[in-house]
């Protein structure tokens, strides 16, 4: 989420004017979009704010913009502890950051918003469509509710606006994006009228998008229709990203998931029934407050079971504002304890399941030179170069830690 803002901020200064440069000597604006989902993140936010002091001392005509999650929470802190800072734009104002930061470079003023700014080509291939933004969940752990408020919903036409406008500009895969973004729907006395699959088939059919994703899905709105949508349209990828969190039911009660093991279990199966390709991926907390021996085993069994082709594992990491903030803690040697043998288990099982796709044939939707992704969102090296946004097929030759390196079999699709 926090990098399709950024995009969407890049694209509005860009639309101004402004170019982006990887040079800081360079820069007369200094952006820090930052993440609060875990203390980590939050940290490495702060101390590149703090570097920003010289750089902003050499020529105190120079922006220091602080956005995003971390700037919605502690934006009075951030004031008082970084008085070098020019603006703070926290994640729930983000559709003023376009009036803000037009007062603040003393551009000329405007009345459009940013909350999802149409954009200005940027070259990509692939790009994020925010679809929804908050969360009407509370799960225990989480911080985005209240860094991002409650759910609200884009209009289906306006989303599919966007999209068409991307692919006239040489988009050809998009992500749709929201933090239960499959819980979608708009429309109707109930506001039901059209949910996500109904989305789904709708972007698809927008001239020039070979390829659709979606991130994060909620297993509870994982329904049938979703999963026939996904199994129907072409263009929607055999690739999901469904975080499951813990393998324990208590845990899973604990963190306010609204699911059971069970429920995931059989989702994945109806999932792999539907598309038998498909990769799926995952996130696990450990070290959540109250994870016995027995429920970290249990998270295991569960990794081994589904067979997961990636995953995310996360240290669990108190939120200052959330449910689970005053529960006592583990030791932080057992919360690394079973990080190093969740994540060591993930990594076995993605390397046996990336194994088996030697001598398969995939579909590689070029981004640059001869890098590519695959529908299952691998990504994959291509034995010659091929203009961005064609997608050529490619048998599979070797797997790397995350990356297939493999060779053409067939002449590129220009699309
Ligand atoms: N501690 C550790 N991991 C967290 N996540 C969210 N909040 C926390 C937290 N407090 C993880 C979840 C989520 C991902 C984006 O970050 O696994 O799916
Ligand atoms: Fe956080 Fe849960 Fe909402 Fe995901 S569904 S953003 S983990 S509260």
């Amino acid at each position: 989420m926090n990098v399709a803002d950024s995009d969407e901020m890049a694209r509005y200064l860009a639309k101004r004017g402004w170019e982006p440069t990887c040079d800081p000597d360079e820069a007369t604006i200094y952006l820090v979009n930052t993440c609060t989902v875990r203390q980590h993140a939050e940290d490495r936010a702060l101390s590149e704010i703090g570097r920003l002091r010289r750089w902003k001392a050499q020529k105190p005509n120079r922006k220091v913009v602080i956005t995003g999650c971390a700037a919605e929470r502690t934006k009075e802190f951030l004031e008082m502890r970084f008085p070098h800072i020019d603006i703070v734009v926290g994640a729930r104002s983000i559709k003023e950051f376009g009036g803000i930061v037009d007062g603040l470079l003393e551009t000329q003023e405007t009345d459009e918003s940013l909350e999802y700014a149409l954009g200005v080509p940027d070259g990509k291939v692939s790009t994020f469509v925010t679809i929804m933004r908050g969360c009407n969940y509370s799960c225990s752990y989480c911080i985005v509710p209240n860094v991002r408020g409650r759910e609200s919903y884009r209009a289906m036409d306006e989303v599919i606006e966007e999209v068409r406008e991307r692919a006239n500009q040489g988009v050809r895969e998009v992500t749709l994006l929201g933090q239960t973004v499959n819980s979608y729907h708009r429309g109707g006395s109930k506001g039901r009228d059209t949910d996500f699959s109904d989305l789904l088939e709708a972007v698809a059919c927008v001239d020039g998008i070979e390829r659709i994703r979606f991130i994060s899905p909620h297993p509870y709105y994982m329904t049938e229709r979703v999963i026939g949508a996904m199994a129907q349209v072409r263009a929607v990828c055999e690739g999901l990203h469904l975080p499951v969190q813990s393998g324990s039911n208590t845990i899973l009660k604990s963190m306010l998931r609204n699911y059971t093991c069970d429920h995931y279990l059989k989702l994945v199966a109806r999932l792999r029934s539907a598309m038998p390709d498909i990769v799926i991926s995952t996130d696990l907390i450990v070290g959540f407050p109250g994870e016995t021996e027995e429920d970290f085993r249990r998270t295991l069994s569960l990794i081994k079971e589904v067979n997961f082709d990636w995953g995310f594992v996360f240290k669990y990491s108190p939120r200052q504002g959330t449910l689970a903030a005053d529960l006592p803690l583990h030791p932080i040697e057992l919360i690394e304890e079973r990080h190093h043998e969740c994540l060591d288990l993930v990594e076995r099982i993605g390397l046996k399941r990336r194994s088996r796709l030697i001598g398969s044939i995939q579909e590689v939707l070029v981004e640059e030179d001869n890098f590519g992704r695959t529908r299952g969102n691998y990504k994959m090296k291509v034995d010659r170069v091929i203009s961005p946004g064609d997608i050529v097929r490619a048998v599979v030759t070797n797997v790397d830690h995350a990356t297939l390196g493999g060779e053409c079999v067939a002449e590129p699709i220009s699309v």
